[in-house]
């Protein structure tokens, strides 16, 4: 969440950090700031809104051959997103608490935060904002004496939390120090400059060369040189890495938004995700699982974790789990997990951490509960090398490719087509007879790609529903079986990008509550392929929808005539087995909230209130 860039070198640094920034949006989008030495004075200029707002603010005020500044865009956590509340934020300045001029950029949040403030209070800062970040400044700054790095290591001590920093001290305009425990941070290295940036998308425009910062790193770029050390001031040498994606990967190209291309790179993200794992022969190989069968034989339980999109993935792969490997599973959601005070699972449990990004704060802090009790964690992430990734350890990656729009789409997919193949995997390695329809299974395993591209052809006939549907202001989605939490990502797309009420259910539950709120105005949108082991039941729960004169919409398998008799519209998705139907149904899903948020005038690739990546508690 929030977006850091910062750059130091020979080269104008305005059009450097607000490029990085433009990148970094879709991590949080409401109020933007820089900092910069304009002539070896520190000059703070920040804004509520986009950074295009901030652009052309920074375009009017500052002189074009600035060469260093670090930038920040925001997802408000402390304090409502105006302008005072904006990063950079700088100390007091009264010459006795604040001891220097410091401008900082931070991500993260301080849990010491009402403790920390009132210190600073006590101490004679005045306080501007309303945030946990401007308590850092005061705190580095009233420890300051004659070296930068040691007042960041002082005065981060007695700060508990995550942050990723970087930061501008009076006195020292040509470097940019930084500080990382928890939030993401890495230095870009280039001939002409250095650069700093929550995300390497920030800088990968102008260079390759990067280093991944550890927790606990701290240390300074200039625009030639860069140091890192810990926490006890030891040097650390970590590796510079060559970044394996081109910057192509991170742009819409022909497409109005992300999220529309995203949702067609899906054909050829589940090849990538099957290409080398679903071998010629049937069998499923899965080199990040290879070394550890031994341990993978024995766990008779598993746990899927994870947040949003990727819970609802953990869902689906229960069923995957319980019903084709025959193993025991469970979902948790993983902000509630890591609350859990002591959790317990029977001996022998294995645990399934879900994400696109590999930095979601609920679902590392769940980890992090889990590994105190030395339980078996594995990823299921698509962003290579991030700290879920890490402090996994063990995994498999479902390379997605990058995705930028916040609603999560082809890695939700690309969640499943793995996690498919890992239950397939755990039977295949324990030694069970093949399931009866094996080849069948597989073969439809194969076409998932085609089959895809000919629901995303379908486009239209989508979009024809989604005009007839837009003014609608509450949806019931409804499905049974590895269907059921398809309603429950269709129901959470069509809220997050198109704010319409939805709620997603069981359509076997439907009967307990939520058909009270049935009426000509109440469509509900009903996931019911024709190979669905529960077809008969969910025709059931139409009629009885019908017979409340609710609108119905359904998602249905080519040629069903009986369900085109007895709903209002039906979007057609191809014949499939019943486990792989998820990803064909959530397609036409994840086009209609598109569809509908278009139509209401809104941009789906930054929903209201959301970030891509949750960072926070
Ligand atoms: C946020 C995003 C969702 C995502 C969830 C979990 O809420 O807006 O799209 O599903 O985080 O993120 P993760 O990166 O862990 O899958």
């Amino acid at each position: 969440m929030c977006g850091i860039v910062g750059y130091v070198g020979k080269e104008p640094a305005l059009p450097r950090l607000i490029s990085g920034l433009k990148k970094l949006e879709y991590r949080g989008y409401d109020s933007a700031g820089l900092a910069v030495f304009d002539d070896k004075e520190l000059c703070v200029i920040k804004q509520a809104g986009s950074v295009n707002g901030l652009e052309t603010t920074t375009q009017k005020l500052c002189r074009p051959n600035i060469t260093a500044g670090i930038a920040h865009t925001r997802w408000a956590t402390h304090g409502e997103p105006n302008e005072t509340n904006a990063h950079p934020h700088r100390g007091c300045g009264n010459g006795q608490a604040c001891k220097i001029q410091i401008a900082l950029v931070h991500n993260g949040t301080l849990d010491n935060f009402e403790t920390l403030k009132s210190l600073v209070l006590k101490r004679g800062h005045v306080l501007r904002s309303e945030t946990d970040t401007e308590l850092l400044v005061h705190l580095i700054a009233e420890v300051y004496k004659d070296d930068p790095v040691l007042a960041l290591r002082t005065a981060l001590q007695q700060v508990q939390g995550t942050f990723g920093l970087a930061v501008l001290m009076a006195g020292f305009s040509d470097r940019i120090f930084f500080a990382r425990n928890g939030a993401p941070l890495a230095l870009g290295l280039s001939l002409k400059g250095n650069f700093i940036a929550s995300d390497p998308l920030a800088f990968r425009f102008y260079t390759d060369r990067m280093v991944n910062l550890e927790d606990g790193n701290l240390g300074w770029i200039s625009g030639s040189d860069y140091q890192v050390v810990n926490m006890n001031a030891d040097k650390v040498e970590n590796e510079v890495e060559t970044i394996p994606w081109s910057l192509e990967t991170a742009e819409k190209g022909e497409h109005d938004h992300f999220m529309s291309k995203e949702i067609k790179e899906q054909p050829q993200v589940l090849t990538q995700a099957l290409r080398g794992r679903l071998l010629d022969d049937g069998t499923v190989k899965l080199g990040g699982l290879d070394s550890h069968q031994e341990l993978l034989r024995m766990m008779q339980n598993h746990v899927f974790v994870g947040a949003g999109t990727s819970l609802n993935a953990g869902m689906i792969s229960k069923i995957f789990f319980q019903e084709l490997a025959e193993l025991s599973a469970d979902w948790e959601s993983a902000s509630e997990l890591a609350n859990q005070k002591r959790p317990i699972f029977p001996v022998q449990t294995a645990f399934w951490a879900i994400s696109q990004s590999g930095e979601t704060k609920d679902l590392l802090d769940a980890l992090k509960t889990l590994k105190q009790q030395d339980l078996p964690c594995f990823g299921i992430v698509n962003k290579v090398g991030s700290e879920i990734a890490r402090l996994t350890g063990k995994g498999v990656y479902i390379h997605a490719g990058m995705e930028i729009a916040v609603a999560s789409t082809k890695a939700f997919t690309n969640q499943l087509v793995t996690l498919f193949l890992i239950a397939m995997y755990l039977r295949q390695i324990r030694g069970l007879p093949k399931i009866n329809w094996h080849d069948r299974l597989l073969a439809d395993l194969r076409k998932l790609p085609l089959l895809v591209t000919e629901v995303l052809n379908r486009e239209n006939e989508i979009i024809d529903a989604a005009k007839r549907y837009a003014g609608y202001p509450n949806f019931l989605y409804l499905g049974r079986g590895v269907n059921y939490p398809v309603a429950l990502e269709g129901a959470l797309k069509l809220k997050e990008i198109a704010y319409v009420n939805a709620i997603g259910y069981s359509a076997g539950e439907m009967k307990h509550g939520p058909i009270a709120l049935i009426d000509g105005g109440f469509p509900t949108l009903v996931i019911a392929p024709k190979q669905d082991d529960y077809y008969s039941q969910i025709t059931t729960n139409i009629q009885q929808i019908r017979s409340r004169r609710g609108r119905i919409i359904a998602v249905a398998t080519d040629g069903d005539d009986e369900i085109k008799n007895c709903v209002d519209d039906v979007i057609w998705i191809p014949q499939i087995d019943y486990y792989l139907t998820p990803i064909l149904a959530v397609v036409p899903l994840q086009l209609f909230a598109y569809h509908i948020a278009r139509l209401r005038g809104l941009n789906p690739d930054k929903p209201r209130n959301l970030a891509k990546s949750v960072t926070v508690k």
